[in-house]
């Protein structure tokens, strides 16, 4: 099991959204965050000195899957979230201990879709 975490454009969730949806992943949450990566958000010249590091708006998805579906997952993301210019985000895979659904005390695999 593993937790894949991306950072994208808000733009682009939708699309992000509808890959997913075709590769039969549901399950996910999506929250709203400033980030900043390798350009430090953006700069801004004031009165002809550059100043002001900035964070953007961004959205993280959180996306937990069996092993199975990691490189769709990872897949759908790439393509919805792709522009091809600075800023398109990050995705991370982390490995996921132990799953449980509350309702049903469903655990593991059995737990996550
Ligand atoms: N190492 C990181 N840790 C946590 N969040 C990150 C990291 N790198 C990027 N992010 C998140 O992803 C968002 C988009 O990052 P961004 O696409 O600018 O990454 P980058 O490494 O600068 O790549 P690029 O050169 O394509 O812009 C950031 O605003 C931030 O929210
Ligand atoms: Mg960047």
């Amino acid at each position: 099991m593993k937790l894949v975490i991306a950072y994208i454009r808000p733009e682009k969730l939708n699309d992000v959204k509808e890959k997913l949806y075709a590769a039969k992943i549901y399950n996910m949450s999506v929250t709203n965050v400033l980030g900043s990566g390798r350009q430090k958000g953006f700069t801004e010249t004031y009165r002809g000195v550059l100043k002001e590091v900035n964070l953007l708006k961004k959205v993280r998805l959180e996306i937990g899957v069996n092993e199975d579906f990691v490189q769709p997952c990872l897949k759908a993301i790439q393509e919805g979230a792709y522009t091809g210019k600075e800023g398109d985000g990050v995705i991370f895979v982390l490995e996921i201990a132990e799953a449980l659904r509350i309702r049903t005390e469903e655990t593991g695999p059995q737990a996550m879709g």
